[in-house]
């Protein structure tokens, strides 16, 4: 038996309550992003852990390596495509099996090095589909 609730008025006051909580204001617009996503960076974060803390640091600030978050390192890869800094990385990092990292884990730890380096997080998780992207300056 069909319910008599749908009728009367209990229609257009839902429309109106839907419509009204549907379009997003345009202030909530993001700053220069990355291409990458939270999610995969926070991801990226375990990797990093795994492949690079040991001579990076737990907090990216440099141990046997380089730091991958000081004012040199944002001089020479930001402002350019993150691509450059993929394509890096994969021909030269780890220094003991360069070559050798497959995108599942190259793209998080990526994703990780810019949010680490203040870069906002996007929609859209890196590949080499949006690596072309600019790793944007602060
Ligand atoms: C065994 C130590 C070691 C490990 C492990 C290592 N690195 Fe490095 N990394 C270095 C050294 C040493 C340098 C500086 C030498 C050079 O630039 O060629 C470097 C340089 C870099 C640079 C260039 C920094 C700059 O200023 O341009 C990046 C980026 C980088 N490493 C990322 C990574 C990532 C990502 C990982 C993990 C997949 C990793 N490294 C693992 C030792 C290491």
């Amino acid at each position: 038996m069909r319910s008599t609730v749908y009728g009367g008025i209990r229609g257009p006051v839902l429309a109106v309550v839907i419509f009204l909580g549907g379009p997003t204001s345009p202030t909530t617009a993001h700053a220069a992003s990355g291409p990458f996503d939270r999610q995969q960076a926070e991801a990226g974060h375990v990797i990093y852990n795994d492949h690079c803390a040991e001579c990076h640091g737990p907090e990216l600030a440099g141990a046997l390596g380089a730091s991958l978050v000081d004012a040199a390192f944002k001089a020479k890869w930001s402002g350019r495509p993150v691509s450059d800094l993929r394509d890096w990385i994969f021909s030269n990092m780890p220094p003991n099996a360069p070559g050798t990292l497959p995108d599942a884990q190259l793209d998080p730890i990526v994703a990780w090095i810019l949010m680490k380096n203040g870069v906002a997080p996007g929609a859209t998780p890196l590949s080499r589909a949006n690596a072309g992207d600019v790793f944007p300056k602060e």
